[in-house]
């Protein structure tokens, strides 16, 4: 018999700006569809929000949406910078937080339907399984970082891992056999131990998850469809939606107009003033230098980026993350001004973005980037090419994705060196501008098919929300 009342969804996210965006997207275009939601941020992410974001006045427009808060597991003091979230991972951690997820879920009316949950918080499977509650996993990395992940154990067993030598191509991860060196492999790979805890973590998290039997990607059969056929071959119920923030904004567009306002999410004060400079700029003349919301890098890093850019001759607008410059308290700020001072007329630096809008800028003509997987997916559809930089993680399998897949841009892997950078940028502003740009645009083109009335995101988001209507029955 059908229930009297609409879908409720809970969704548990990792507490990180990369983990919560893709999340908080999709909780919005169910909430768009009439389900309930209950979207879990931990107490510490939503003063953040309260702080920096009007999302009461947002999230009310869609009734049933309603945010709770559960503890991290950590001491309120904990600084939570860096990469802090790795301690949510140990034992005594996530039991805490087991515990408040479970009472939270004993107590919540009405009862949970389905649940929507961050691949590495996965202990979430026990207590959805000890209450009945299906649930879906979802994975906001990358599909290659994903299927490298699972193919850890056969790369160990064939004598792939460890690593001997970086720029031997892989072998043993199908579907991945023609473009990806060992180097290309997500970093966690590099470890000389196999027994390295992280590299455990990772292989159990990805091979659970699979066992939930319905995993949400963020990508494209348009971007990816080659190796995600080689995911369902392991894990046949994929629901590849993404982009998810092209997908949102088309929903949002058709069902409210194009003028609606959309949403930023962010966790960091935003610091708009760089539009404005952007706005004095000549078309497609800027770099766009940001490394997401998590990484850091040496004093020494910084100087050989700013001079890479400074040499360029490219205009710019680099984005520098509060304690992101490894050193003493508050030092980066004295670095981040000195350098300013010198290339005023150049370059132009914040402490946070507005990304998408930065990227959707007409001025921007290039990102150098991190290779976040939000970040690659949000410049896909910006149309914009790539100076890839990576440092940890996915980001490393990202960026190949984006260099010899997609042939979208320039990648700088394991390099450090303003000359480097200084061609690069070149590369892509100038000597080759026309052929990346026609190559971004083509992208764009398919990801913005993707999500439009009869693209494979758009039909696999409706066959998600059909199926979780099935388990609400
Ligand atoms: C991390 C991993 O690095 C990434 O590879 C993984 O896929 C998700 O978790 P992060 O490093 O923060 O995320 O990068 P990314 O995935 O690019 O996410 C950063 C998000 O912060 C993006 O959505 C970006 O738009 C946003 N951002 C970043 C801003 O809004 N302003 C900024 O100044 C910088």
């Amino acid at each position: 018999m059908e229930k009297d009342r609409s879908s409720h969804v809970l969704f548990f996210p990792v507490p990180t700006q990369g983990h919560m965006n893709p999340m908080i997207k999709l909780a919005e275009l169910l909430a768009l569809t009439g389900f309930r939601i209950t979207y879990l941020n931990t107490h510490h992410n939503h003063e953040r929000l309260i702080k920096f974001t009007n999302i009461a006045a947002h999230y009310e427009r869609y009734p049933g949406f309603e945010f709770k808060t559960i503890t991290d597991g950590l001491p309120p003091d904990h600084p939570r910078s860096g990469h802090w979230f790795m301690e949510m991972y140990e034992e005594a951690t996530e039991m805490k937080i087991k515990q408040g997820l479970r009472e939270m879920l004993v107590n919540i009316s009405p009862p949970v339907d389905c649940m929507i949950v961050d691949v590495f918080l996965v202990f979430a499977l026990d207590v959805a399984g000890e209450l009945g509650i299906p649930i879906v996993c979802f994975r906001t990395s990358s599909p290659c970082c994903f299927w490298t992940s699972y193919s850890i154990p056969a790369m160990i067993q064939a004598g792939e891992l460890p690593i001997e030598d970086m720029d031997r191509l892989i072998t043993t991860v199908p579907g991945m056999e023609t473009h990806f060196r060992c180097r290309d492999l997500p970093s966690y790979c590099r470890a000389a131990d196999m027994e390295d805890t992280f590299i455990k973590l990772v292989v159990n998290r990805t091979l659970k998850s699979v066992q939930a039997n319905a995993l949400i990607l963020n990508t494209a059969e348009e971007l990816e469809g080659p190796i995600l056929s080689q995911i369902r071959t392991q894990c046949p119920n994929v629901y590849a939606i993404g982009p998810i923030n092209a997908l949102l904004k088309s929903r949002v567009d058709a069902k409210h107009g194009e003028s609606y306002h959309h949403f930023s999410n962010t966790l960091l004060e935003e610091n708009k003033s760089c539009i404005s400079w952007l706005d004095k700029q000549p078309n497609r003349s800027v770099t766009y230098a940001c490394f997401g919301s998590i990484t850091s890098m040496s004093r020494e890093q910084l100087i050989e980026l700013w001079y890479g850019l400074v040499n360029s001759k490219s205009k710019f607008l680099l984005v520098v993350r509060p304690n992101s410059v490894i050193g003493k308290d508050g030092e980066e700020e004295d670095v981040v001004k000195e350098l300013f001072d010198k290339a005023k007329d150049q370059g132009y630096i914040v402490d946070w973005a507005p990304q998408e809008a930065v990227l959707n800028h007409p001025a921007v003509g290039s990102f150098l980037t991190h290779s976040g997987w939000n970040s690659t997916l949000e410049v896909v559809v910006a149309g914009v090419p790539m100076i890839c930089w990576p440092y940890f993680a996915d980001q490393q399998v990202n960026n190949r994705v984006v260099s010899e897949v997609w042939k979208i841009g320039l990648e700088m892997k394991d390099v450090c060196d303003r000359k480097i950078l200084e061609k690069m940028v070149k590369e892509v502003m100038v000597d080759r501008k026309e052929e990346f740009a026609k190559s971004a645009a083509e992208m764009a083109k398919l990801a913005d098919q993707s999500v439009s009335v009869g693209g494979s995101s758009y039909s696999n988001l409706d066959r998600l929300i059909e199926d979780i209507k099935e388990m609400s029955l």
